[in-house]
């Protein structure tokens, strides 16, 4: 599709930013390629919508610089970074038509009448709304307003499309059917995306890379398999996803849920211990058992069994897991 445009490396280079003694960006450094899905993720106030915004130059910042291909956007205004935006909060113009809405970036740019018409349509059509053209955004449902929010961001082709938390208003359904539009999105247009969430299933599910953020620092940077297989620590391990700390010989150590065998199943594992059931909790695609041992409590994800909706709190069982399934974490 022509609306394709290469997008460009981002470089985040130790980027500095503090409102008053506040420190919302400590240091941030970050390697984004050209046409790479990169998110952001990390809990309220780890100074993600700051990093954004400083991307798009709606925010300054103390120190550090920021290239997009090779060059220093600092002295770039606003309306020459060649960046679209999409909030969490959509905001499109209430008494302009799709249409219009989509069209507004384009006529602010004086571009000619025909080929304006021509880019909104391109534009509908990849968000699937070629229909929708002619209503007003009243007249659309939640999902359908943030399409069409894509689409105003998309239509001016740009390098870099940062979004933050763009689906937070969604419930889970419409969350996850435009989650996978997303992603047949960027395939299509070859922007590089910055998204922002603090959804680890969503980050985990969108991502070629993730940079999980924490007071105003990245913790750790890298592919979704490496953050969840290879977490540099407790709280990348605890953050993306669920992590059991075991003691087993005076050490501590780190294993998934999903990991985790209970009573009969431990017959195949090499690493066997007792614990005590907590709780058990049908969740549809299995179980959550709940255990405890010395005092700790450990969470085990296992497929549902007869044997397993069986277990009383109380109950002693066997609990396993195999040596090659430990996550190797610093305790930092
Ligand atoms: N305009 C501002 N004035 C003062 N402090 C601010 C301002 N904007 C952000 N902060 C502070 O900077 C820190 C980072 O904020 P930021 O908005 O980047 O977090 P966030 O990761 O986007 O959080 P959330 O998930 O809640 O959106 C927070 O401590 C916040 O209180
Ligand atoms: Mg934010």
């Amino acid at each position: 599709m022509s609306i394709a445009a290469l997008g460009k490396a981002v470089s985040v280079r130790s980027l500095g930013k503090s409102y008053g003694t506040a420190r919302a960006l400590d240091g941030v450094s970050l390697e984004i390629a050209a046409g790479e899905f990169c998110t952001l993720l990390g809990a309220s106030g780890s100074g993600k919508t700051t990093l954004l915004k400083s991307i798009a130059g709606f925010e300054t910042y103390d120190a550090g610089q920021i290239l997009v291909g090779g060059a220093d956007i600092g002295p770039v205004p606003v309306s020459k970074r060649n960046i679209g935006m999409v909030f969490q909060n959509y905001a499109l113009f209430p008494h302009m038509s799709v249409r219009r809405n989509v069209a507004f970036g384009l006529e602010m740019r004086q571009m000619p009448k025909r080929d304006i018409d021509d880019r909104v349509s391109e534009a509908l059509s990849l968000v699937d709304l070629t229909a929708y053209g002619e209503r007003l955004p009243r007249q659309l449902s939640g999902g359908q307003q943030q399409r069409v929010a894509l689409a105003r961001a998309l239509v001016i082709r740009p390098d870099i499309l940062l979004m933050d938390e763009p689906l937070g208003a969604l419930d889970k359904n419409l969350r996850q059917a435009i989650q996978i539009e997303l992603k047949r999105l960027h395939a299509a247009v070859g922007a590089t995306v910055v998204y922002v969430t603090h959804d680890q299933e969503e980050a985990l599910f969108l991502s070629d890379r993730i940079a999980l953020m924490d007071k105003g620092r990245i913790v750790q940077a890298g592919t979704p398999r490496e953050l969840y297989d290879r977490p540099a620590n407790r709280f990348v391990a605890g953050f993306l996803g669920e992590c059991n700390f075991i003691a087993v010989d005076g050490r501590q150590i780190a294993v998934r849920p999903e990991k985790v065998c209970v009573g009969s199943r431990t017959d195949s594992c090499d690493q066997r211990l007792e614990a005590r059931v907590g709780s058990v909790n049908f969740i549809g695609r299995g179980f959550r058992v709940m255990l405890e041992r010395d005092g700790i409590e450990l969470a085990a994800l296992v497929d549902a069994s007869d044997e397993i909706a069986a277990l009383r709190p109380g109950a002693t069982v066997p609990l396993g897991f195999m040596r090659g399934d430990v996550m190797d974490i610093a305790s930092a």
